[in-house]
């Protein structure tokens, strides 16, 4: 793997294809023993983690639906203030098991905000699934429940990852030089 120019900034190979693959596999495996009768429903947070959500829910083999919301609170390197309901939820979710996919969660600040008003909508249980965890970065509080891989407090790029809008469309995730 080679590094990568993405606008301004340089990255360096970080996470292969193939490792990260291996700890999607790790988690549908998880999923389909945890959720065995529940047909649970995977809520995936645009944009970020629309690969993330594509690779594991092809290994969901139990009964399962997937929806999508987009939540944003992020420009450039840094999380702007506010979070936005740019795409709101369409699926009923009361009773209903939820498992929120998120691409990465940096300082919590988006699920914190977010979580209250699902809840409201009574689901049954809510769980946060996530890809990777930047544990140093948290600010708000956010219980993670099944995390792929734990990454230091540096910015990533790729497999749905963006700088800017851009980056995204890569296999591999890479790592601010
Ligand atoms: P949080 O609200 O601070 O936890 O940030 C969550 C959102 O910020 C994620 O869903 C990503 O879209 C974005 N984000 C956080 N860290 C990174 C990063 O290192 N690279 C790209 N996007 C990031
Ligand atoms: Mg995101």
């Amino acid at each position: 793997m080679n590094s990568i120019k993405v606008l301004d900034k340089e990255f360096v190979p970080y996470l292969s294809e193939k490792e990260i693959q291996e700890k999607i596999t790790v988690l549908a495996m998880q999923l389909n023993k945890d959720y065995a009768g529940k047909r649970p429903i995977f809520l995936s947070i645009l944009n970020g983690s629309f690969l993330f959500t594509a690779d594991l829910f092809k290994q969901i083999t139990i009964e399962a639906e997937v929806c999508f919301i987009k939540l944003a609170s992020y420009k450039g390197m840094s999380s702007s203030g506010n979070v936005i309901t740019a795409i709101g939820l369409e699926a009923n979710v009361s009773g209903r098991d939820i498992i929120i996919l998120e691409d990465i969660i940096d300082t919590g600040k988006t699920l914190h905000h977010y979580l209250p008003q699902l809840l409201s909508s009574g689901p049954a249980s809510v769980k946060i699934a996530v890809l990777l965890n930047k544990k140093e970065a948290l600010q708000f509080p956010v219980q993670v429940d099944y995390t792929c891989f734990d990454i230091p407090n540096k910015f990533v790029v790729g497999y749905g990852l963006d700088y800017d809008g851009l980056g995204r469309n890569s296999k591999d995730i890479y790592q601010l030089k």
